[in-house]
């Protein structure tokens, strides 16, 4: 098993950084990483960050971002998570806001993914908010994009043609379907079996699809905010490289904590495309659990079949 370091190597198989991305940052080699995931500080005022004005928050996020753009190599991905930055009840959506500092960089937004999830604050002056987005940019034209590592099992996967040329054959994918731009992925609060003491960890299920998607085994992924270690897990569990920085020493122990635990294989993680629990329809949400355990273990079967899945 390999171990954990705290300076930039391009051998290990994970550096966490306990400190500052802006300093790390600058000791990572132009064009070294594949995939940048990141969440960074919303300037809302959680209790990991200084409320700022906008344009000091631009500011330091232009400067991580540009870095960012630096380091990532030509066929690799950076993928922004990020909501809303609330004032005396008006919300200014931060990816909209930040959107030109990618821009002037020239990098190309493949999809503006929208992560809908169930919990959070009840607003009484607006609609509750319930998702959050994720902007991923490519810096070329030529960028790693395996779909068939993340498609989900089709609604009625037995479906085939009923008249014409292929009738019997079955008309859809039987390596499933594209999950689509909105995904549905419960967020991190306190019944979920990976919560720690961050107010606002990845699911690691949602940073497993990118990244399947985005990058090929051995590569390295980036995430220059790292809190609990969510992406250094997410990579570690697919046998990417994983590089992270975190400025609280508590979250950076539990990222090293839970990173090392990957490694062991020890870590309980939500399974990549459970279905959303329906308190409406428990039972209903278990037979489809199992609907849907079956349609995956035959879609991987297919995938093996195929040599998609290793
Ligand atoms: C939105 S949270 C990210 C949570 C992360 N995605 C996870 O799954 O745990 C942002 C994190 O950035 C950290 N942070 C803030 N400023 C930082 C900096 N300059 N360098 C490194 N980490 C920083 C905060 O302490 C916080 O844990």
């Amino acid at each position: 098993m390999g171990k954990i370091v705290d300076k930039f190597s391009d051998t290990a198989e994970v550096v966490i950084y306990g400190g500052s991305c802006y300093d790390f940052v600058k000791t990572i080699p132009d064009q070294s990483i594949t995939l940048i995931i990141t969440s960074p500080p919303y300037n809302i005022g959680k209790k990991y960050e200084e409320k700022s004005s906008l344009s000091e928050y631009y500011h330091k996020q232009e400067e991580i971002i540009d870095e960012c753009v630096r380091i990532l190599a030509d066929n690799g991905s950076i993928c922004w998570q990020i909501g809303n930055f609330v004032e005396s009840s008006e919300i200014i959506p931060l990816d909209i806001f930040l959107y030109p500092i990618f821009q002037k960089h020239g990098l190309k937004l493949r999809n503006r993914i929208v992560w809908q999830f169930g919990h959070g604050l009840h607003a009484s002056k607006r609609f509750s908010g319930r998702y959050e987005t994720i902007l991923w940019f490519t810096k070329t034209d030529s960028y790693i994009f395996n779909l068939d590592a993340v498609r989900v099992p089709q609604k009625y996967p037995q479906k085939k043609h009923f008249k014409g040329p292929k009738a019997g054959e079955l008309s859809c994918n039987p390596l499933g379907k594209n999950p689509s731009d909105i995904w549905d992925i419960p967020n991190v609060k306190n019944n979920h079996v990976e919560k720690t003491i961050h107010p606002c960890q990845f699911p690691i299920e949602l940073v497993e699809r990118l990244v399947l998607a985005l990058t090929n085994e051995k590569d390295t992924v980036f995430d220059p905010f790292l809190g609990v270690g969510s992406t250094s897990v997410a990579a570690i569990k697919n046998k990417r490289r994983g590089i992270g920085c975190e400025i609280k020493e508590e979250y950076y122990a539990i990222a090293v904590e839970r990173t090392k635990l990957a490694m062991n294989g020890k870590l309980k993680t939500r399974p990549m495309n459970k279905p959303v629990y329906d308190p409406e329809n428990p039972k209903i949400t278990l037979e489809y659990e199992w609907k849907i355990a079956s349609i995956q273990a035959d879609l991987f079967s297919k995938q093996f079949a195929y040599g998609v899945a290793k």
